[in-house]
Formats: C-alpha cells, structure tokens, sequence
C-alpha cells in the first residue's frame, strides 16, 4: 500500500511571483476551479493581506471552489492572520499559512530579530491563527540555510503550540537532494513531537534540483509538496507539480507513493496556467512540454510501432493527451513513413512505397519536419506516376 502524499498547490501565490505572470480574481478563481478538478489537496489562493485584489480572490475562491481546502498565505503578524481569517471564513475548508525565516541571514539582515524573538513571535502567531481555524501550517523560510538545532527547536515549539503542518522551504533553491533529504530525516529524528504534524517541503528551482529535492524528502517522511503548475513561480520557479506527480506515479515501485491527483486533468491545467498567465511552456520541459511525447528517431518510431514501452514510459492518454507524436523528418525509417500514409487513409504498393519513401528522404533534408501536407504532395505525384 503506498503512502499518500498531499498535494498543496502554489500556482496561484508563489507561481503568481513569477514576474509577468499576475492573474486577475476572474483568472484566479477559474485556476482554482480546474486545480480542483485535477484534485489537489490544498490551494494557496493568494496572500489577503497584500492587496484587495488578492484578498478579493483568496474570498471568492473559499466561496466557489469546492473540494479542496483553500489556503492563505500571512507574514508572522496579528494584522496579516486577522485579514487572512477574514478572507477564509467563507469556506468549508480553510487554512492559514504563516511564515517566518529562521536563517540568521534573514534574521539578521532582513528582519532585526534574535532567533528567541523570532521562535517567540511564531509561537504567538500559530496560536493566534489557531484562535479562527484547526488548520494551521507555520513555514521556517530559509529553512536549508539554517542551523538545524535551531530548526529543531523551532519546529518543536509551533507544533507545541498547535500547527498541524511543517514547511520546510528551501526558498533560494541552494540545497541539493542528499542534504535536503537528510535535512528532513533529522527533523523526525530529533525534533520530538515531529510524527504529530505532517511535515512538508517548498523547494525553488535556482539549481533546476527543486523536483528532486522534493523527491528526496518524500523518500525521508515528508507528507506534503508544494508545488506549481508548469512549475512556475518566483525566480527560476518552484516543485513542478505535473514532474512530481508524474514522478511517483510512474515509479511507485521505488518510492511507494502515490497522489490524488487526476492525472488525465494535467494537460489542460497546463495549457489553461500558460494561457492565463502567458508563461510559455518549454518544448522540452518533461510532462507537458510538447515535446514530451514526441518521437523523432527513426529507431525508436519502428519500436513505438511494434510495442508502445520500448520508449515509453508513461502513456500520453495518462495526463490527458490524445496520443504521442511520431515526428516525420529525416532520420524517420520506412515503418513510420508507411504507418504515417496508411493512417492517412493511403494503401501502397513495395514499389510506390519505395519511390515515395526515397522522394521524402530527399525533402527531408531541406525541411525541419515533413507535415501531413507534404506527404499528400509526394503520394500523390508518385500514384499519378504509375
Ligand atoms: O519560498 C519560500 O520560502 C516561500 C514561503 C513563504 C513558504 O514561498
Ligand atoms: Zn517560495
């Protein structure tokens, strides 16, 4: 039986960090709609302190989206954790999130505090936040460039005092997945009452490791990812959720664990987060790049056609694709290119087929991919040939 891992997406207050990419509270509630459809467990709406329009999304979003339990982000501050209850109250389900840094970079340079001070301030702000609502997730920001017996202590005290949910960010993305994952290892086995609360990671992408950082601490106890759509989010963006999700699918037999997700919704959520937020995808990003599941090598078209697993490893119908794309260009052999005419309705001779496939060898050298329109030209001269 695999462990269940909660899916806590962040598309639409870290992923809206991503600069260019801020969504109006039309937009907002239409990506919460479909998150939920995809069936993740947590949505971070926004942050309501920050502005009306986020604080305006974040209540329509608890109002209108039902299924999962919509969240919203507040600094360590009475003033933040009062507008955030304000904004949630409306929903069946609701969550606040407050942060503080831990690091003494942060503490020293950024926010003017002691470390007693700053565990002081979020022990009173996780109580304060559990005075509206049961559902309570403190963040230790900065967490990977922290002194770990600081962390500890932190941790210890606001579960002490009533957060169900630790997050463990790796803010500026600077950890690597063997010391992330033992970061997370640590947590259960010195901090004492660490099994009482569900233990999450948050992790940036600065080193493009944020995936298998996340990876590594799931395989260490962590039972939440946050994550974005198409991984957008702040600087080079966070955890993507499609990657992760599509990670323990597809190898549940080595990390024994698994999502809720509705796979088949990936694609469109995909596509609708890249429309809205006009962030263009990268052809070649995993999942839902599109080139994911396009075949372009000749051998590897031939072994597609004789067994879909010689060179797949997930079936495109799994996250909503109608079918993979056998690209047709010059290293394409003659099973695809017969494949091709005849799934355009053509039925060749050895002959024809030879003198077409020799015509579409030779354009393919002058062109970057041979369309559909192509191969009408090149059957049809060859057929009138005859
Ligand atoms: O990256 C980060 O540390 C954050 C926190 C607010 C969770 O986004
Ligand atoms: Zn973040």
């Amino acid at each position: 039986m695999e462990r269940m891992i909660r899916i806590f997406d962040t598309t639409l207050r870290d992923g809206e960090q991503s600069p260019g990419a801020s969504m109006n509270v039309e937009e907002k509630v239409m990506v919460a709609k479909q998150l939920a459809r995809l069936g993740v467990d947590i949505i971070e709406a926004g942050f309501a302190y920050s502005s009306p329009g986020d604080f305006e999304a974040v209540r329509r979003i608890a109002l209108e989206v039902e299924g999962p339990t919509v969240c919203s982000l507040a600094r360590a501050r009475p003033e933040d954790i009062d507008r955030a209850w304000e904004a949630l109250k409306g929903a069946p389900k609701a969550r606040i999130h407050t942060f503080l840094s831990t690091s003494d970079i942060h503490l020293k340079h950024q926010f003017r505090m002691t470390r007693e001070e700053a565990k002081k301030r979020a022990v009173e702000m996780v109580q304060r936040a559990r005075s509206y609502m049961p559902d309570v997730e403190f963040s230790l920001m900065d967490a990977s460039r922290s002194d770990q017996s600081y962390v500890y202590e932190v941790i210890e005290a606001v579960i002490a005092a009533g957060a169900g949910t630790i997050n463990i960010p790796d803010t500026v993305g600077y950890a690597v997945p063997q010391e992330f994952g033992a970061l997370i290892k640590g947590i259960f086995d010195k901090v004492p009452n660490a099994k009482q609360a569900v233990i999450s990671v948050h992790c940036h992408n600065d080193l493009g490791v944020a995936v298998a950082n996340s990876l590594a601490a799931i395989v260490n106890g962590a039972g939440q990812v946050e994550c974005t759509i198409n991984g957008i989010g702040e600087r080079a963006g966070n955890t993507s959720l499609e990657e992760i999700v599509m990670g323990l699918r597809t190898r549940k037999d080595f990390y024994r664990a698994d999502t809720g997700i509705r796979t088949e919704e990936i694609a469109k959520t995909s596509r609708l987060v890249s429309k809205i937020t006009g962030m263009v995808v990268q052809p070649n990003k995993a999942i839902v790049g599109a080139n994911a599941f396009a075949h372009t090598s000749g051998i590897h078209q031939d072994g597609l056609l004789k067994d879909k697993t010689t060179y797949e490893i997930m079936r495109p119908e799994s996250i909503g694709l109608i079918e993979s794309k056998m690209v047709m260009g010059k290293l394409s052999g003659r099973h695809a290119f017969r494949q091709r005419l005849e799934d355009l309705g053509y039925k060749l001779s050895d002959e024809e087929l030879n003198h077409a496939f020799e015509r579409f060898k030779k354009l393919a050298d002058q062109k970057k991919e041979i369309f559909e329109e192509d191969l009408e030209v090149i059957v049809s001269e060859e057929l009138a040939k005859m």
